[in-house]
């Protein structure tokens, strides 16, 4: 590939330094997917400008009128400290014509709404865990079609926000409390959903038509406590001290049969195209007792630092971390190209 003018957008308390000797780890933490991003991309020869965009849009198009790069490579998970507002994003970058990575904004709404995603999918009989919202200001009546233990979350956070293990209701008056703390301290709608016990499984997806399936992945809990449930709060998530203190790691899923290995992987290629999904995603799964993968949601532009479980899974199938920024250029190049919009490549 020509080396690229690539301008990067992030938060503006992620933008990274040139480089990351003398910051410890848990500074690094805190900008590494950003780092990661912009240090790649410089060592493959491209030009690199990092924006830290959160309150105005117009930081955007200065830099385009004044720097003219040839795409936008596209960090963003909020905006005015919305999660659910990244997709106008990338709504305005397709507006004023430019080529960005990652999802398209239809994609990425439909799949933020957790609820409306698992419509979708049910009526194209993928399975999902049944589950009932309850908006703010609603009361709390558990429909009889539900049956405990149930989770409750945000109906359109994520990164594990408001997910701890209180977060897994085996009462209903535990239920009616956990959705009060969505609803006041989340500030947005709960949803509420069969509680899976089983395995944690994530399966990176590549492409805009032609879909390229990642080894599926899995997140161990390690050394949880016995009677910790087995799910991806917000500390196991985001802890490094924790993590290790309890030996939670990812890596590939082991023991899982060629026939059920395809299914997973047939499904979460279909969850893309259901949900107009392009660039690249994450469809995440539980596994039950009996072995059907329960889908939990999709990540379009999941997180890509490299040692996290998508690149991860990407290396694994021997696509280097340097190998996927640069497919995830070319298809944002090539989503471009078939608007009729940016660079010859
Ligand atoms: N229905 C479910 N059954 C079991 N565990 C679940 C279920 N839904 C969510 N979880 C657990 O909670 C975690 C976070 O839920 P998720 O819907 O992915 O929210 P987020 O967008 O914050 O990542 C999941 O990774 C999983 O470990
Ligand atoms: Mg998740």
């Amino acid at each position: 590939m020509k080396p690229l003018r690539v301008l990067v957008l992030m938060h503006p308390d992620f933008v990274p330094p040139e480089s990351s000797k003398g910051y410890s780890e848990a500074e690094i933490n805190v900008w590494k997917t950003e780092y990661d991003v912009c240090s790649t991309l410089r060592s493959l020869k491209h030009e690199v400008k990092a924006l830290g965009v959160q309150d105005e849009l117009r930081p955007i198009r200065d830099a385009l009128d004044s720097w003219k790069p040839d795409i936008v490579f596209n960090l963003l998970e909020q905006f005015h400290g919305e999660a659910i507002y990244d997709q106008n994003v990338a709504s305005y970058l397709e507006l004023i014509r430019v080529p960005y990575t990652g999802c398209n904004p239809r994609g990425m709404m439909l799949s933020r709404g957790k609820d409306l995603s698992k419509k979708l999918l049910h009526y194209h009989r993928i399975p999902v865990p049944p589950f009932a919202v309850f908006p703010r200001g609603r009361k709390v009546h558990r429909p009889a079609r539900l049956t405990l233990p149930l989770i409750v979350k945000s109906v359109n956070e994520d990164a594990s926000l408001g997910i701890s293990q209180a977060s897994v209701v085996e009462t209903d008056e535990k239920l009616k409390e956990r959705v009060a703390f969505i609803h006041e301290q989340i500030g947005t709608g709960a949803l509420v959903e069969q509680y899976i016990e089983g395995r944690e499984l994530y399966v990176g997806v590549i492409g805009n038509d032609r879909l390229r399936v990642l080894p599926v992945w899995e997140l161990d809990f390690g050394s949880l406590p016995e009677s910790a449930h087995r799910i991806a709060t917000e500390k196991v998530k985001h802890d490094v001290g924790y993590q290790e203190k309890r030996g939670i790691i990812h890596g590939p899923a082991k023991d899982l049969s060629p026939q059920l290995r395809a299914k997973i992987e047939r499904i979460a290629k279909r969850v893309c195209r259901t949900l107009d999904l392009d660039g690249y995603a994450r469809v995440d799964f539980r596994l039950s007792a009996d072995n059907v993968p329960y889908y939990i949601e999709a990540n379009p532009n999941p997180e890509i630092a490299k040692e996290e479980e998508f690149a991860q899974s990407a290396a694994h199938a021997k696509l280097s971390y340097r190998r996927l920024l640069t497919r995830i250029l070319q298809l944002g190049l090539a989503r471009g190209r078939m608007m009729g919009i940016g660079a010859e490549q």
